[in-house]
């Protein structure tokens, strides 16, 4: 895949993803203009018939994820499992759950994706396993002090790391669980069925190795690393972040580095700043982490009305190693995290937005970002506006592109993990099982079930959010300042708006974001940009040239700007109208559709 460093569009550059010897000496760093589109494949599309979504029903509809304009693909644990933590307690490292499918539906998928210009990148859980893991099996039963045994962290007391705490709080009391079978205690930082590794072990390591290897052989493009905080323990120390920890880092990313340089490392550090950039280390460990300290202060501005926090955040964590990037998101398959927020945030976060306790878990808000703003169109488009603005790789969870709700009734996180909303049909299209046999039942409520809010309806009706997101992503997409520019925020005299310009030598935009609910005026400096023409991304329409003064600008309530600061010979002449010469995206023909759809019908 080509990747263009100017404003090219990266959706342009759409074309098989081959195996390729990559030139070091040039890196593309494909990442930095990628979209990522995160998905459960149980969640996805069932092609059996069987309520479980699979590798066949995924492949069979990738043309979504094509169309909405993303170019890689992250999906969640796959692997066999009991399921106690939806896969997140895997039992083979090297299989996929039969439920979803089999290796070669996998191959197939990874094919199929490929070819439509997609990267795959998968999910690497190795701080612990399930308890069902023949390693775990064998080691409860095996000598103390032998190799098999210490494939795993174990205590007579229980009573060491004492400083480390607990994250699953709702359902946890203590980092030690008692195996009677081993008569003895095991480390699990998560759920008591998921045993912690023991990385002092080296054969742990080598497992590791085995299993990189063994699904970048199937052509896998990344590995999103589960919870990396908290792979090596020490007493007297939090058990987080441990220069132990960093150096298996390293010694992961050497090992990808030699197979296939292509390839990248996704860290899920949910950490404060300070903590969270070492997992970049200095361009030698992760490509990529998600950026956990900026995701709720999103929510937090939208909240307040106030564009600060997110300011401060982005200002604290904007130097990176070269090829590094931050992964930005708004939701995920998880709890909103507050984990890393002061206690008086977390409680006005929770005031605002899960005023139920219901809507709580463990220190976080188990709710889709559509729900969580009361389905309020503008909000949805502002948060994904900031999301596709600030500087990083923007990840999407399946669904929101949608507006797609979640059920609080259902437990742990399984609320936010309901089946797609493809049609009005029954189970929403997923699936053509019984409805009780479902994994999850669909989301049926009036506002946000899948007769009001599924992909067909969306895909027909010009306005909807799903075009709205195309347009979007498209606008993005041709814009390379986007995923690789600098970043600088500018006053502009009213704490609710944020300003900011994204830049490269080639490309300068503008980027204002009104949080409030009302209408708001700006005063910006633009003092360094004299001469230039604010041109509107979207719709091409040219706004009057910037002068010596504060640059004024209106904005109706929660509304944004995207403005290409164009040289006077640049600019068009004229302010053209949306509908002519914007990007929005092309309806599909909407007689076609509806002829597919009664044909589909038709054919059961
Ligand atoms: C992080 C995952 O995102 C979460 O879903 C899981 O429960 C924990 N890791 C434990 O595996």
């Amino acid at each position: 895949m080509t990747v263009h460093t100017s404003g090219a569009s990266a959706a342009s550059s759409r074309t098989h993803i081959a195996r390729r010897t990559v030139d070091s000496e040039h890196p593309t760093y494909w990442y930095k203009d990628a979209i990522i589109y995160q998905l459960h494949v149980r969640s996805f599309f069932d092609s059996s018939c069987d309520g479980i979504g699979d590798f066949k029903g995924l492949t069979q509809k990738l043309d979504h994820i094509v169309d909405l304009g993303v170019s890689a693909v992250w999906l969640l644990p796959f692997f066999p499992s009991p399921l106690r933590d939806d896969g997140y307690d895997i039992s083979d490292y090297c299989g996929v759950n039969p439920d979803y499918g089999t290796l070669d539906d996998f191959r197939g998928f990874v094919e199929a994706a490929h070819a439509k210009g997609l990267r795959i990148l998968v999910e690497l859980v190795v701080n612990h396993t399930s308890d069902q893991h023949p390693w775990f099996q064998r080691a409860r039963r095996a000598p103390k002090g032998s190799p098999e045994r210490d494939f795993y962290v174990w205590s007579d007391t229980g009573h060491e790391y004492e400083d480390a705490r607990i994250i699953f709080l709702d359902s946890e009391t203590s980092n030690w669980a008692w195996d009677p079978v081993a008569r003895a205690y095991y480390w699990h930082r998560f759920y008591s069925h998921q045993p912690d590794l023991n990385f002092d072990n080296p054969l742990v390591m080598r497992e590791v190795k085995t299993i990189l290897n063994f699904w970048l052989d199937l052509g896998v493009d990344g590995f999103r690393l589960d919870a990396v905080p908290y792979l090596v323990e020490r007493e007297n120390t939090t058990g987080e972040n441990l220069d132990e920890t960093h150096s298996v880092l390293k010694a992961i990313r050497a090992e990808i580095e030699a197979r296939n340089p292509d390839c990248i490392l996704l860290a899920e550090a949910n950490q404060m700043p300070k903590d969270t950039i070492p997992y970049f280390g200095q361009g030698d460990e992760c490509h990529m982490a998600f950026h956990f300290p900026l995701m709720p202060r999103l929510f937090m501005a939208l909240a307040k009305e106030d564009g600060a926090p997110i300011a401060q955040v982005v200002e604290d964590t904007m130097r990176l190693p070269e090829p590094c990037q931050w992964a930005l998101f708004l939701r995920n398959h998880d709890e909103l995290t507050l984990e890393m927020v002061t206690e008086e945030e977390r409680e006005d976060m929770w005031q605002f937005y899960a005023t139920h306790r219901r809507l709580r878990i463990n220190l976080g808000i188990r709710r889709r970002l559509a729900s969580l703003v009361d389905g309020d169109r503008k909000r949805i488009e502002l948060l994904n506006a900031l999301l596709l603005s600030m500087p990083g790789t923007p990840v999407i969870y399946y669904g929101d592109e949608i507006g797609m709700s979640d059920n609080p009734f259902l437990g742990d996180r399984d609320g936010v993990r309901t089946p797609m909303q493809w049609s009005p049909d029954r189970n929403g299209g997923f699936s053509c099982a019984p409805s009780v046999s479902l994994y999850l039942p669909p989301v049926v409520d009036p506002l946000f079930g899948y007769e009001a809010v599924n992909v067909e309806t969306q895909r027909e009706i010009r306005s909807s959010l799903l075009n709205w997101m195309r347009w979007l992503i498209e606008v993005r997409n041709a814009h390379a300042c986007f995923g690789r520019g600098d970043i600088r925020f500018i006053a502009s005299g009213n704490s609710r708006l944020l300003a900011y310009t994204r830049c490269l030598p080639e490309e300068k935009v503008l980027c204002v974001v009104n949080l409030s609910e009302t209408a708001q005026a700006a005063n910006v400096d633009l003092s360094e940009h004299e001469g230039r023409v604010p041109v509107d991304l979207f719709g091409g329409c040219r706004f009057p040239p910037i002068g010596a003064l504060p640059y004024q600008l209106t904005l109706p309530g929660r509304s944004f700007y995207w403005l290409r600061l164009s040289s006077q010979d640049e600019a068009p002449t004229v302010c053209e109208p949306c509908e002519g010469g914007g990007t929005k995206p092309e309806l599909p023909d909407a007689q076609a559709t509806r002829q597919t759809r009664a044909e589909a019908r038709r054919q059961g």
